[in-house]
């Protein structure tokens, strides 16, 4: 079957459907996911979105992001990011997203390396609450076509012009062509045993650049968070205990109670101090601990990571918690500019499967988010601006003859052997691949 839209998105986390929102709605425009609209990393993000507090707060911001990423980002990124937080957060304020308040004004909790109370937040699942309220709005545009259950397998190009995608849906192959095409694939985390991620992440984005020499940038660098939750012989994702615990005031301690770094260090440092102290005490996990805490008060500020601890057997009012890190983001990526254009003609990328370069080499916390909407707004302000010259024309395609388990194989070990040789030098557990 051939399709013709103007815009084709792929993917339904905040990047993919917040770039969806702000397409003008005279345009035609269809947003496919390969399960359903929340099966997403957005989904199960906990601790917020971080953004400048104020005009003064912006130089500040600016410096966490750097000085978090190790000054490998990129500044010019970094700037945009800071400068165009607080509009961004009054738009998904806007849609409907219930932040936290109290006397109507915004709550900012801390994390990891930011100098300042920061971070918007809906309790312990901000992920969640901006997911839902996207998807409220999005069922309500009529421009805009929802499928799901729907993979892709490849682009349609014409030299170094992409003009659609290949699709597969209830085995069916549907070829779409479109005058842009929006990566919002996400993160990698499926390819990884011990990983915080959805399990259907395999960096579909990555395959598909790599069979066509679409620019990547950054491959190794790779997020492991501190903190999730331990337990032995668990394939499913890790369950992740917010970083906003520990800006609550949350304390790790070694097995025999010792604290042994400053939680508010930035992660890749808190991790490191992890998996030394685990060493040292020969142990598979530390404690984080929060029982010094008012109960209600954990109840009320963390409801998801207390009820989810509580099915796994621990009481976090009363236990110490049981973590280890876990891979967790991917700050590498498509290579893409700041209006997220990738170095093929009418593609774009955008979310954890791009990199903006925004964040160096170790992400500052909860500015996931907001690169998501940050960067996907710009890309739709750039396809608005410019989809009028562009032509709508079906191109040359292919027959898929490969089943599509064989062809989600075939992509997720393209990803693995390139990862694998990126980052050599990691050679722990962690990196103990699906
Ligand atoms: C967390 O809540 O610790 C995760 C937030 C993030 O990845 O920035």
């Amino acid at each position: 079957m051939n399709k013709i839209v103007d815009v084709l998105i792929i993917g339904s986390g905040v990047s993919g459907i917040y770039c969806s929102l702000n397409l003008k709605e005279s345009l035609n425009v269809m947003l496919v996911t390969k399960s359903k609209l929340e099966n997403t990393n957005t989904y199960l993000a906990q601790g917020g979105i971080s953004t400048a507090r104020n005009k003064e707060d912006i130089p500040v911001f600016i410096e966490d992001t750097l000085k978090a990423g190790q000054y490998k980002n990129k500044l010019e990124a970094v700037t945009v990011l800071a400068k165009e937080s607080r509009d961004n957060i009054e738009k998904l304020l806007a849609i409907g997203v219930n932040f936290d308040k109290s006397s109507n004004e915004l709550n900012y909790t801390r994390e990891g390396a930011h100098s300042i109370n920061r971070i918007v937040h809906t309790k312990d699942n901000t992920g969640e609450s901006i997911q839902l309220a996207l998807e409220k709005e999005l069922k309500q545009r009529k421009n805009i076509s929802i499928y799901e259950d729907t993979y892709f397998v490849d682009i349609i190009k014409e030299e170094n012009k992409c003009i659609g995608a290949v699709l597969i849906k209830d085995e069916e192959q549907i070829n779409v062509y479109a005058k842009a095409v929006v990566l919002a694939t996400g993160g990698i985390g499926g390819v990884f045993r011990n990983s915080t991620n959805q399990r259907i992440l395999n960096g579909d984005g990555i395959a598909v650049a790599l069979k066509h020499k679409i620019k990547l940038k950054d491959l190794n660098y790779i997020q492991i968070h501190p903190t999730a939750f331990y337990e032995e012989n668990n394939d499913e994702k890790r369950l992740l205990i917010s970083e906003a615990v520990r800006g609550e005031g949350g304390k790790l301690l070694d097995i025999n109670g010792e604290r042994f770094i400053d939680e508010l260090l930035p992660r890749d440092v808190v991790s490191k101090a992890i998996f030394k102290q685990m060493d040292k005490t020969n142990s598979p996990f530390v404690y984080l601990d929060v029982t010094f805490m008012e109960k209600d008060y954990i109840i009320n500020r963390f409801p998801f990571i207390y009820k989810e601890c509580l099915k796994r057997g621990t009481d976090i009012t009363e236990d110490y918690i049981k973590i280890s890190p876990a891979q967790h983001y991917f700050m590498g990526g498509i290579e893409v500019d700041l209006d997220s254009k990738t170095s093929m003609e009418n593609l774009y990328a955008v979310g954890e499967i791009s990199c903006t370069g925004v964040h160096g080499a170790n992400r500052l916390a909860s500015n996931s988010l907001l690169e998501g909407v940050v960067f996907s707004k710009r890309c739709a302000r750039f396809i608005n601006e410019n989809i009028d010259d562009i032509e709508s024309k079906i191109g040359p395609t292919y027959e898929v003859k490969d089943t599509l388990q064989n062809l989600i194989k075939i992509n997720k070990n393209l990803v693995i052997k390139e990862i694998k040789e990126q980052c050599e030098e990691f050679e722990d557990e962690l990196f103990d691949y699906r």
